[in-house]
């Protein structure tokens, strides 16, 4: 069976004291209540470092990786440093990294490629505009962006990539995808996958919902049958959202 995953997001949120705490709540919460998924938590570079957990089920990311090895990159954090710091994995393609800094399907599949060959995690992010959901697009827009960065991968490699699903409309707006309008589209990504590389890949792999998950939606939306877990943003800085989303699990 694919792994269940709520993951965190806290994008550009909390200082040193801060972080240090909230991760700590974390894994203690995962440490006294047996969670029954994995947890994930893509935190900001300058913390990676001192991102110390005990618990298994707690894995670390950063948001974003270097396309490039290593070299005159100023400002870029590569494959090889996060793992010389003990990283699990990269959150790449994140739409507000699309967005701002204007990255395109081909490099967040370089990104993808040399995360793993470092022996990182991706969690490849996809998903449409306002504009492409209005004019009935988004299942072509999550097509070209699944196919552009994953398909030149091999089965194996595609086999250890984590998928977000992140309507930008839905993201840090309040509103939220419907249970339906997810898994509609996750179906159609697995399918995507099974077409390229057979059912048995596509089964294997966890594709998560993001997109104002809070408390209240999250139970409706991780229980459809195509969705394995969220990527959290809003509700990942704080201790008290952030478990009751990892309690979902328990109740679905
Ligand atoms: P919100 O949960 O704040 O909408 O953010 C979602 C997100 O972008 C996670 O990567």
């Amino acid at each position: 069976m694919r792994k269940k995953i709520v993951a965190g997001n806290w994008k550009m949120n909390k200082t040193l004291p801060e972080a240090k705490s909230l991760l700590a709540e974390i894994d203690s919460y995962i440490q006294s209540n047996s969670s029954k998924c994995e947890v994930i938590v893509g935190i900001p570079f300058v913390y990676l470092e001192n991102a110390k957990v005990n618990h298994k089920n707690l894995k670390v990311f950063s948001e974003d990786i270097s396309e490039h090895k290593s070299g005159a990159y100023t400002g870029e954090v590569s494959a090889e440093m996060l793992k010389s710091v003990n990283v699990d994995g990269s959150i790449i393609g994140h739409s507000e990294r699309r967005q701002y800094h204007k990255e395109t399907d081909e490099q967040i599949g370089a990104k993808i490629k040399i995360a793993l060959e470092y022996g990182l995690t991706p969690i490849f992010c996809n998903g449409e505009i306002l504009e492409e959901r209005k004019a009935g697009r988004h299942f072509d827009v999550v097509k070209k962006q699944t196919e552009v960065a994953l398909f030149g991968l091999t089965a194996e490699e595609i086999s250890k990539v984590i998928i977000a699903y992140e309507p930008v409309w839905a993201i840090g707006t309040g509103e939220t995808a419907t249970p339906e309008q997810a898994q509609e589209i996750h179906a159609h990504i697995r399918s995507l996958i099974a077409d390229k590389y057979g059912k048995e890949v596509a089964d294997s792999i966890s594709i998560l919902y993001g997109g104002s998950v809070k408390p209240s939606n999250a139970k409706e939306i991780f229980s459809k049958p195509d969705v394995d877990g969220g990527l959290i943003g809003g509700a990942a800085l704080n201790i008290n959202d952030f478990s009751a989303l990892i309690n979902t699990y328990s109740e679905i």
